[in-house]
């Protein structure tokens, strides 16, 4: 790690905040160059708020109720980001569309994990629609955000097998434990400034990232 500054991360959460966890704690056990400096949702009881507050982390509940469109609720936001002098905004489990607005405020500096392999099954409900497609192989994405929904550059993919008695509880339990390593590793390189974004594509740059691939594909052939 270097002395610099750490990358100050905005998390917008909706719910439970699993991979939340697995950003603070690959913070707090300095496998990122990244603090959380704050937590937002938009639902007053989420788990992830708790939580955050819990590990001593500002965590502010922004009410949609009182915005009346979805650009003032981002402002607000926004608002509170730019006090915390945030770097990078991570979506974990955030349920609301980002306006363009928001977009233009923080392009290219905005992250999302989607569970599944992007651009397949983007949205709401993603590993129950690859189970019902049959699928032989799904997986997590991290990406950065754009105007569309799940259609950002691509940063990271893990892949994990799709078995015959797969329920979505069971395949959402083993491609969240991949959403909890590639999440943290993304912020990470984005910490270290290695990534560039080449229209829609991100090229890694340094050595190790070949690797990292072949270690997920492996394990989508051989899950043990
Ligand atoms: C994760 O499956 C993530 O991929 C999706 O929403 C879920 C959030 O889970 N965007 P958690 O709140 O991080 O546990």
């Amino acid at each position: 790690m270097s002395g610099e500054k750490k990358l100050q991360l905005g998390v917008l959460v909706s719910g439970r905040g699993s991979n939340l966890q697995a950003i603070i704690d690959a913070s707090q056990a300095a496998k990122i160059d990244a603090l959380v400096a704050i937590v937002i949702s938009d639902v007053a009881d989420a788990r992830a708020l708790e939580l955050a507050r819990r590990h001593g982390i500002d965590a502010t509940f922004v009410d949609p109720r009182l915005h009346t469109t979805s650009e003032e609720f981002d402002r607000t936001v926004i608002d509170l980001l730019r006090k915390r002098e945030v770097d990078l905004v991570c979506l974990a489990g955030f349920m609301r569309l980002l306006s363009p607005h928001f977009i233009r405020e923080y392009r290219h500096n905005i992250m999302n994990i989607h569970p599944a392999l992007l651009p397949a099954f983007p949205g709401l409900h993603a590993q129950r629609q690859a189970l019902r497609y049959g699928v032989k192989v799904s997986g997590c994405t991290v990406h950065f955000v754009d105007e569309g929904v799940d259609t950002g550059p691509i940063i990271m993919q893990a892949v994990v097998p799709v078995l015959d008695d797969d329920t979505d509880e069971s395949l959402s339990a083993r491609i969240l434990t991949y959403e909890h390593q590639i999440y943290p590793q993304a912020i990470q390189l984005f910490a270290e400034g290695r990534l560039e974004i080449r229209d829609r594509r991100v090229v890694c740059h340094g050595t190790d990232t070949p690797q990292q691939y072949e270690k997920y594909t492996w394990r989508a052939i051989n899950p043990s």
